[in-house]
């Protein structure tokens, strides 16, 4: 793309101001520049004109989850018919570590992120340890694909590299690197990290299939004979990975898909619930719930919309590729975003100062024609990190961590 090339397509999305400075630029720099402007989607910004306005859902009803008693009940069926699964290779894991893990605080990727007390415990390492418990039931090695973006690549290879993989086979181990997307103002005008250079960020977890398929990483999975893959969050450092019972639960049911989900430790707790939108299930975030839905209580008199979901899924290979081509809903979310000021000084806000634009996974659920919701219980296997104290925090997770045998 050449300079005129590049400033009619800026000039059709209102973000000539891109090219501000180019004539300042050294040629690797204006090289550099042209080339992002050629690559980059400005189409997201327009979403910020609706930022305000709710999105309109379907009409929502109650899903009802498969609960703790009816699976301890069957825990050995599904834990057999699981572990058949992982043994014969139909399961694999895939790891979202492409967030930047803003509310975290530390300039690492959030999986470096030392959680320890007594010793060094960093959260990919609780991650794999978690992983291995089925490795060591299965007898057999799961394939581990991990996303990560632009922004923490090189560093997430290079550590777990480091660290010889937590002592995970290497060799079952994959990284991807999802799509990046652009950050701007309030007014929705793209800032600037450099001169040189456009700020993104990553855009969103919910592009993992279409990058893991991208990087022909999902095709080697299904040559492999992956038929399910296990989405997994980072920071969730007690959650179980692959499974058995979950995944057995699963093939049991009969359906395409299905969601680790909680019981709500409260009606308003900040969790997207499980329920059916227009008859497909669907995840409604937890500011779209109405005081109604918060209150309706199903037949047993029991919270109609009571489990929440957290960020552990398991699809059916066949069924992502359906909708592999489909547009998710595109999520506009204020951040903190660093950037050049207009005196071209580095910034690095304090407080929120303008949107990101992400896809989320949980919008995937409502693509598919059936999930199943696999009620685990809370305290066993919930424990995310989203800051460093308070609600879902370092804090929070040691204690439960702790409560639950696992020396830090
Ligand atoms: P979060 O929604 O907690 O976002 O991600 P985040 O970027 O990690 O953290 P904050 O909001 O900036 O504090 C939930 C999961 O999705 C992954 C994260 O790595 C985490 O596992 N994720 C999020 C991605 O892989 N890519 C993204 O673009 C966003």
């Amino acid at each position: 793309m050449n300079y005129n090339e590049a400033f009619d397509k800026l000039h059709k999305f209102g973000q000539e101001h891109v090219l501000k400075d180019y004539s300042d630029l050294a040629e690797q720099e204006r090289e550099a520049l042209l080339k992002q402007i050629d690559t980059t989607d400005f189409s997201v910004l327009a979403s910020c004109a609706q930022k305000q306005e709710a999105a309109k859902r379907g009409e929502i009803t109650p899903l009802a989850a498969m609960q703790l008693a009816e699976i301890n009940e069957k825990k050995e069926k599904f834990t057999v018919l699981g572990i058949e699964a992982v043994k014969a290779g139909k399961v694999g894991a895939v790891l979202l570590a492409g967030g930047m893990g803003t509310r975290l605080g530390s300039d690492d990727p959030k999986g470096m992120y030392n959680i320890g007390i007594t010793k060094e415990v960093y959260i990919f390492q609780r991650l794999i340890e978690n992983l291995m418990d089925v490795v060591k039931q299965a007898g057999s090695w799961i394939p581990l694909y991990v996303m990560t973006s632009d922004k923490n690549h090189e560093v997430t290879v290079k550590f777990l590299r480091e660290h010889d993989y937590f002592g995970y086979n290497s060799s079952y181990i994959t990284f991807f690197m999802q799509e990046m997307a652009p950050a701007s103002n309030y007014e929705g005008k793209v800032y600037m990290e450099e001169k040189w250079k456009i700020s993104t960020s990553p855009n969103g977890n919910g592009g993992w299939y279409s990058s893991m398929y991208k990087w022909g990483v999902a095709q080697k999975a299904m040559e492999d004979g992956v038929e399910w893959l296990n989405v997994f969050a980072v920071d969730n450092v007690l959650q179980r990975i692959a499974d058995p019972c979950f995944v057995g639960a699963v093939i049991d049911s009969g359906c395409v898909s299905g969601a680790k989900v909680v019981k709500k430790c409260a009606p308003d707790e900040k969790v997207g619930v499980i329920c059916l939108e227009d008859g497909r299930p669907s995840i409604i975030e937890y500011y779209e719930l109405t005081e109604e839905l918060m209150n309706a209580k199903d037949k047993n008199g029991d919270p109609a919309y009571y489990f929440g979901v957290i960020l552990n899924y398991l699809f059916r290979i066949s069924d992502l590729e359906k909708i592999r081509e489909r547009n998710l809903p595109l999520h506009v979310v204020e951040k903190k975003i660093p950037h050049l000021n207009e005196a071209g000084e580095r910034i690095k806000p304090e407080e929120p100062n303008g949107y990101k634009f992400e896809q989320l996974v949980l919008d995937m659920i409502h693509e598919l024609d059936s999930c199943l919701p696999f009620e685990v219980e809370r305290n066993k296997e919930f424990a995310p990190i989203k800051n460093r104290t308070g609600v879902d925090s370092v804090e929070s997770a040691r204690i439960l961590c702790e409560e639950n045998g696992i020396c830090l």
